[in-house]
């Protein structure tokens, strides 16, 4: 044995401890709903720079243009702005659960421009814009997998803060220009929640200014879906755009004897939600305007979900601050993904370790193949028990 060997074997010994030890926590030392940037200039490449803790490093980056843009970026920086331009969390790989991939999602959007991908044309079959005096949201229906996510996928909820407060995804972050005076600048939205999954979605952003943005857009209900986070009307194959009454704060409501109470939500560990205590109100709309999708979302028919079957990377134009509000013109389209049925996917594995304590973070959904549960996404209307589906994570 040479003289080397004791020495070889102590510092692999050496670097393994280092890397065990390298796991020095949890939570960041600023959460990620306390990191505030302006759109465009100061954002960094990356808003989550920790290192060592237990659900390792940003998947993506903040910093998004033309050189990102396009069906393989790993862009974590996403608008809601109106019906024609908004984005949604999506994962990065064909087939993926939301419970999986929770901390990984990347932005999906209806423009070019800002160094993200598109939603396929197709994706989206229907989709509602509300606008309040607290919030806008979208609402919508969709063929997820067209955006990655597994056929059957009951999906969860994306927020900024999550069980570590690094957000799911970890690092992303939110701007809109719903709520400046001259309607383009862009502010970063501090508060919101995106429920992806089941063939639909709803993404709520809540006006900084307001001080209840952290009510309307609470983000501990996260098995209880759209219906009663983010209540609506909206329909398939309809695509409008609406004012409207500004909702109950999740989770609050006002029985008939004019009592209010909060509802808790139990946790995973007590098994599925198969009966709520109230249905929640659907605020009244009004101006409602009505548009086609090709109209829409002229900018998305030539893209699929998979980036070498796209043309949208080449014809971006990639400029990061432009809030492209006339539509992008596709020239060479190669149609819509096609990747048929996917398959339902119902994995079993853990996903992100770090949300397992029973916490407010978006738990996923395992999709057990005949467990018949409270619906993720309960449309108001349709919020009865319906067979297979699953918990809103
Ligand atoms: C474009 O984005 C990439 C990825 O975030 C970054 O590395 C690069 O510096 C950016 N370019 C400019 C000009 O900002």
């Amino acid at each position: 044995m040479s003289p080397l060997a004791p020495l070889v074997l102590s510092s692999a010994l050496l670097a393994a401890f280092a890397k065990a030890q390298d796991v020095t926590g949890t939570f960041p030392a600023t959460p990620l709903a306390s990191k505030h940037y302006q759109y465009p200039d100061q954002i960094p490449y990356q808003v989550d720079d920790d290192k060592g803790l237990i659900r390792g490093t940003q998947f993506g980056y903040n910093l998004c243009n033309s050189t990102t843009e396009g069906q393989d970026a790993l862009c974590q920086t996403s608008f809601l702005n109106s019906l024609d331009d908004f984005c949604l969390w999506a994962p990065s790989k064909p087939n993926s659960l939301i419970a999986d991939t929770e901390g990984e999602e990347v932005a999906w959007c209806t423009k070019p421009g800002r160094g993200t991908r598109l939603i396929p044309d197709g994706a989206l079959t229907g989709v509602q814009f509300m606008r309040t005096s607290a919030y806008v949201q979208v609402i919508g229906f969709m063929d997820q997998t067209k955006i990655n996510i597994a056929d059957g996928d009951y999906g969860g909820e994306l927020d900024p803060h999550g069980a570590d407060l690094r957000g799911n995804p970890m690092g992303g972050l939110v701007y809109s220009t719903a709520f400046s005076s001259s309607g383009d600048e862009y502010t970063q939205m501090i508060e919101w929640h995106n429920f992806m999954g089941g063939n639909a979605f709803c993404f709520k952003v809540c006006d900084p200014s307001n001080e209840h943005a952290a009510d309307f857009c609470q983000h501990i209900y996260d098995r209880i879906g759209c219906a009663y986070n983010a209540p609506n009307n909206a329909q398939d194959n309809v695509f409008e755009s609406c004012e409207g009454d500004v909702q109950d704060y999740p989770g609050v409501y006002t029985g008939e004897d004019g009592q209010v109470t909060t509802y808790t939500q139990p946790p995973e560990s007590l098994g599925a939600i198969t009966t709520m205590p109230y249905q929640p109100k659907v605020p009244a709309s009004s101006n409602c305007q009505t548009f086609t999708s090709a109209d829409l979302y002229s900018a998305l028919a030539s893209v699929s979900a998979d980036p070498s079957n796209s043309a949208a990377s080449s014809s971006a134009t990639g400029d990061s601050s432009s809030a492209a509000s006339g539509s992008h013109a596709a020239s060479s389209g190669t149609g819509t993904a096609t990747r048929g049925a996917a398959t339902h996917a119902a994995a079993s594995g853990t996903g992100a370790a770090a949300e397992a304590s029973g916490s407010n973070a978006a738990m996923g959904f395992r999709g057990g193949a005949d467990g018949a549960v409270w619906s993720g996404l309960l449309w108001a209307g349709v919020a009865a028990v319906a067979g297979a589906v699953g918990v809103m994570a």
